[in-house]
């Protein structure tokens, strides 16, 4: 089945990625938002993000205009009903998500494939709100999606051969590495750095080395791009508890089990770069 034009449900830090990504890459995006106010947004961050690549000579001012051109931004989900493919990329909350799963369902051709852009939620329980399980799976991209090279593809019992097929191959036709997933929580990426993550924080809660050395230890150490604690800051303290808590909340299993300085920090407000201080501090 030949993929013409994808639809994106969400146009946040995940969803303007993957629109701006598949846009640069010559297919055709519809893109829906709540509001227009979040769509205008979502559509004016993906435009710096690809005039930053034009400033870096990553992109052509041409390039930029062509992918432009091939992005519709929409406030009705029903427009989704042109696309050959969808990939939601709304909040992690397996309530919405699941609510959103149905309205793709109704809205969509029976052929089109479902996808979810979800960190850890269970992709079997998203098929179970469509008459199309077998045409639902999980694409996980990972921040800033035109940048990261990897696309963590996710199986779930009832995810058919061709449809695991169609969506390798059009992450190949945006240039991603292809992984491939069992829809167990956190999949293989977050499954292994989350624990990890966690035990950084609970090292630095127990008073056992500085921020500083903790990161320096693993960076320069295991030649890591950044140390845990700067990397929790940049990917968002509430995103890894919610992400822990879910997993946590599944498996029962210590190892995804937040520690305390982790819950109350969220509850602080002090959640990262975003909100301008967390492991460390930013200037706004
Ligand atoms: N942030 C990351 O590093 C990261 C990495 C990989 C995967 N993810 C996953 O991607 C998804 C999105 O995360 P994000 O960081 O972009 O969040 P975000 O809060 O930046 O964006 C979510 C957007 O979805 C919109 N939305 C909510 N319900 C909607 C609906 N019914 N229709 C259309 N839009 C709707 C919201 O208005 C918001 O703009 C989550 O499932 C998250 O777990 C995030």
């Amino acid at each position: 089945m030949e993929i013409k034009t994808v639809g994106v449900v969400g146009c946040g830090l995940m969803g303007s990625g993957i629109v701006e990504t598949l846009a640069r890459n010559n297919f055709d995006v519809i893109v829906r938002e709540v509001n227009d106010d979040l769509l205008h947004k979502g559509l004016a961050r993906l435009d710096d993000s690809m005039q930053r690549a034009v400033a870096r000579n990553k992109l052509s001012a041409q390039a930029k205009a062509d992918a432009l051109a091939r992005i519709r931004g929409t406030t009705a989900l029903q427009d989704l009903g042109a696309c050959d493919y969808v990939i939601e990329a709304a909040v992690e909350n397996l309530g919405r998500k699941k609510e959103i799963f149905a309205q793709l369902d109704a809205a969509t051709r029976p052929e089109t494939i479902l996808a979810s852009n979800s960190s850890s939620l269970s992709i079997a329980a998203l098929a179970a709100m469509t008459r199309k399980p077998d045409k639902v799976l999980g694409m996980h991209f990972f921040n800033p999606v035109p940048v990261m090279a990897l696309l963590e593809i996710v199986r779930s019992f009832l995810t058919s051969v061709e449809t695991l097929e169609t969506s390798r191959a059009l992450g190949e036709r945006l240039g991603k590495k292809i992984i491939v997933a069992k829809d167990y929580p956190g999949f293989i990426v977050n499954a292994l750095y989350i624990p990890y993550q966690l035990d950084a924080i609970r090292f630095y809660q127990n008073g056992m080395a500085s921020r500083e050395d903790i990161d320096a230890g693993m960076q320069l150490g295991m030649n890591h791009p950044m140390g845990p604690l700067t990397l929790a800051d940049f990917v968002g303290l509430d995103t890894i508890l919610f992400v822990a808590d879910e997993m946590y909340a599944e498996t029962k299993d210590p190892k995804y089990a937040a520690p305390p300085l982790l819950r109350r920090m969220v509850v602080a407000g002090h959640l990262g770069r975003k909100s301008g201080k967390g492991f460390y501090e930013y200037a706004k």
